[in-house]
């Protein structure tokens, strides 16, 4: 447990950790490639260090030759070998889908792959349907993990998604890859980021998009990747929110990547009034990248809509936070899939704010947040395991009037190891020596 003590205003200069699903995605494409691949900017939080350890499990050497900088001998595209155990995948569901897609095409092997009881709990029928379809035999375990994977020789399928998933979406894809004939298309219902296709692109790999169809040829051969991954703005997003609410402050965070079908987020911020100014902007590794400053300002409600979802989708619990103490009534409507996050977030993040004050009703795919342009009261946050409630319970902290208990609060390591302890550095605490501190007395270093 976390006690996050009010601050007065943030300040300063930040970086956070790098794209958690670039992360994961360059360590298991390395892994398939031809050669050594060279990932620059890796940050280690217990999802990416998932897609580390179920690389080496599958025969990949990674090594580590300074701090961030990855490099990964990679056994080619069908080269995987079948391990004695199965492969933990822990939290990270975007390396238990993306993987299942590209071992699918591991022709006469078979995989188990197994996580945490969140990751068991969730639905990955939604990637053995397509995978099946495609000529594997991929088996759940009533619905949840874990999940057996039979490779084979793969066909490509026309598979219009029954939900706006990236997940699904990169595990038919990566598929598609090592499929016999092409292509193999995806249909979204609404876009969803495309990590995935950067990627699968910057490989000389043949993707096209056309609207919300996204069409992969198969490659006899992936080159190895030469990445450096920019800071993740899911992980930026909680330091927008504080700098924004805390009158008097001003926060710039370093070296974001900026891809549009991630930021939805900085759209619903300004329009609910915030000052956010983006420099810095340019390109790299296929990725829009920038520096972000904030300054605080008053925030009027917004609604977001069913198409806007997939593009805020990890930013909503903090967008709930800021809705909070935003001036009028905020909804966001056609949200079922946070129900199916790391933590049921409908139920999470009502009852994370109403803990601490909040004004929230809920239904079945909707939240609506009553917001009130002052501190929230504070109290007890439980993350549930989910490292996006922890962090919502940070934040909430020091814009509380008497600071939060988080419980569970090391769940934020899931994506960001640190967070507490970088929250605390920018925050200029109500009363000089108040700061975030363990409630057993000893101080966070
Ligand atoms: C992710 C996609 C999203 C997101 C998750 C990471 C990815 O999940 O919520 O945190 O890396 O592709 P869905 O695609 O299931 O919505």
């Amino acid at each position: 447990m976390i006690l996050v003590e009010p601050a007065s205003s943030v300040a300063g200069d930040v970086a956070v950790p790098a794209v958690k699903g670039l992360c994961q995605r360059t360590v298991l494409l390395a892994a398939i490639a031809d050669g050594t691949s060279e990932i620059s900017g890796f940050s280690h939080a217990q999802d990416t260090d998932s897609a580390v350890s179920a690389a080496r499990l599958l025969g990949a050497r990674v090594e580590e030759p300074s701090d961030g900088t990855l490099r990964v001998e990679g056994r080619g595209l069908r080269g995987l070998v079948e391990p004695a155990e199965p492969v933990d995948c822990g939290n990270a569901g975007t390396v238990l889908r993306l993987l299942a897609g590209i071992l699918a095409g591991q022709d006469g092997r078979r995989f188990v792959l197994t996580g945490d009881a969140s990751l068991s709990a969730r639905d990955h029928q939604r990637i053995a349907t397509p995978l099946s379809r495609m000529g594997a035999e991929v088996t759940t375990t009533n619905g949840g993990a874990p999940v057996r994977v039979a490779g084979a020789l793969l066909r490509p399928i026309d598979y219009a998604l029954p939900m706006a998933s990236a997940q699904v979406k990169s595990a038919i894809l990566l598929a598609g890859l090592l499929a016999q004939d092409g292509p193999t298309t995806v249909r979204e219902p609404a876009p969803t980021r495309d990590h995935t296709e950067r990627l699968l692109r910057s490989l000389g790999v043949r993707v096209r998009s056309a609207g919300r169809t996204i069409s992969v040829w198969p490659v006899d051969r992936l080159p190895p990747l030469r990445v450096a991954i920019a800071g993740d703005f899911s992980s930026a997003a909680p330091f927008l929110v504080a700098a924004t609410l805390l009158p008097g402050s001003r926060l710039r965070v370093h070296d974001v990547n900026l891809n549009p079908t991630r930021t939805g987020f900085l759209d619903v911020l300004e329009r609910m009034g915030a000052r956010i100014t983006v420099f810095d902007r340019r390109t790299a590794g296929g990725e829009p990248v920038g520096s972000i400053e904030v300054e605080s300002a008053e925030l009027v409600a917004t609604e977001i809509a069913p198409e806007e979802v997939p593009n805020v989708v990890d930013e909503i619990p903090l967008f709930a936070l800021a809705a909070s103490m935003a001036r009028g009534e905020s909804t966001v409507r056609g949200a079922e899939e946070l129900r199916r996050k790391e933590s049921d977030r409908i139920e999470t993040v009502t009852a994370a704010l109403r803990a601490i004050g909040g004004r929230v009703e809920s239904g079945p795919d909707w939240l609506r947040i009553r917001g009130v342009p002052t501190r929230l009261v504070g109290g007890r946050v439980r993350s549930e395991g989910d490292h996006r409630i922890a962090m919502l319970g940070g934040v909430a902290g020091i814009l509380s009037r008497e600071g939060v208990r988080v419980e569970d609060a090391q769940a934020a390591a899931v994506s960001f190891p640190g967070f507490f302890e970088l929250l605390d550095a920018i925050a200029r605490r109500v009363e000089p020596g108040r700061r975030a501190k363990e409630t057993d007395g000893n101080s966070l270093p």
